[in-house]
């Protein structure tokens, strides 16, 4: 089987890559050769930018891969003319896409309101009413987020028969290589033995779906190997949404981190740490359907995961860390709750 991963070298394409190839299938990754994953010679490279698919119509049309999975589509325009580009060319497709789809997504940012939100996403919950949920924040319309979303690439990548799509809704992902460093915060104040770690006390019972590099891997590779998930829509992540505190809670006792966790009102917060969400909507995905279809089942359990993640984390560190003012903030704020 060959198959032809768009993107495929930061995160969790790597995983998906290496695994392929070990297997022994012909992999090639179309990537702009920005990132460097240091594969091993058997995976090809194709190096461009998506954005000009159509030039390399000759490349693809002797490839004439099996699957497609296409790690980078972000925009309606992109998935369409990945469609056009590839109908006729490829088997089928298999897509990264998000659960920022769900309707929950839009109320978190308060974008939408819905007297009546869904508790447990499942993939036929309501979708966001109101599209491109970064352009307010992103007036540039050459700047790529200013024209993502999600929606519109699945339904741009579901409507050619030609060219059945799979389309993976991913959850928020955590592990070694997380660009978004999310669990970053919580590590480093670990790290460095602070007295107290401060959340918004109705952040800390949010609850979002998250799922481990590695098992989302899995679930992509399981999407690629089997025909009978062509047409079907997927939500990806670990079976249970833990409220974030009990993320906390986790990793400070693997840490062996004995501060307290201090839930605090939205106003008593210092600024850094204050956000805009609306903490009483959950996106907590329901993954029965790729677990009963395709056999999915998390590979790495979650002690594990964790461990691994602090370790990068401590390796890792953003090039943006915290910096003192924040901790200085931090302990200030502090003063009035700390006994
Ligand atoms: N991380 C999360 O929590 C999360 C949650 C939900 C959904 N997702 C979805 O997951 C996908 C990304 O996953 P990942 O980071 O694991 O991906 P990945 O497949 O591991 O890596 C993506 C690669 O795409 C390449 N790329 C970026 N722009 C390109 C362009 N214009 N043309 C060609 N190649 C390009 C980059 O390599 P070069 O720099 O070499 O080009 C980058 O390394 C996205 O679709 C995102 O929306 C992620």
């Amino acid at each position: 089987m060959k198959i032809l991963i768009i993107g495929g070298t930061r995160f969790m394409g790597p995983h998906v890559a290496r695994r392929l190839s070990a297997e022994g299938y012909d992999v090639t990754v179309f990537h702009r050769g920005t990132t460097i994953a240091g594969f091993p010679n058997s995976v090809g490279e194709i190096l461009g930018d998506r954005n000009n698919l159509r030039d390399f119509l000759k490349e693809f049309e002797k490839l004439k891969p099996d699957v497609i999975l296409d790690m980078i589509l972000l925009t309606e325009s992109q998935a369409k003319e990945l469609v056009e580009v590839m109908s006729g060319i490829a088997g089928r497709l298999v897509v990264a896409s998000s659960c920022d789809v769900y309707r929950n997504y839009n109320m978190l940012r308060g974008e939408e309101l819905d007297s009546n939100p869904v508790e447990r996403l499942t993939e036929d919950s309501p979708l966001r009413a109101k599209l491109y949920p970064y352009r307010k924040d992103v007036p540039d319309e050459n700047n790529i987020l200013h024209n993502y979303d999600k929606i519109l690439v699945e339904r741009a990548v579901m409507s050619d028969p030609n060219l059945p799509a799979t389309v993976l809704r991913l959850p928020m992902v955590y592990g070694p290589g997380d660009y978004q460093h999310r669990f970053y915060g919580y590590i480093k104040r670990m790290i460095d033995n602070r007295p107290a770690i401060l959340i918004d006390e109705n952040q800390a019972k949010w609850r979002i779906t998250r799922g481990y590099v590695e098992n989302c891997a899995e679930a992509i590779y399981l999407a690629i190997m089997n025909e009978k998930a062509a047409g079907r829509i997927y939500n990806v992540g670990e079976p249970q949404a833990l409220p974030e505190k009990e993320w906390i809670e986790k990793l400070a006792e693997i840490m062996g981190w004995g501060g307290k966790i201090i839930y605090t009102p939205k106003d008593k917060l210092p600024d850094h740490l204050k956000g805009d969400e609306y903490w009483q909507y959950h996106l907590d995905v329901d993954t029965s359907r790729i677990r009963k279809d395709l056999g999915f089942i998390e590979k790495i359990d979650r002690e594990e995961a964790l461990r691994q993640t602090i370790e990068w984390e401590r390796n890792n560190p953003p090039a943006k860390g915290i910096d003192d003012s924040e901790y200085k903030a931090e302990d200030e704020a502090c003063g009035g709750f700390i006994c």
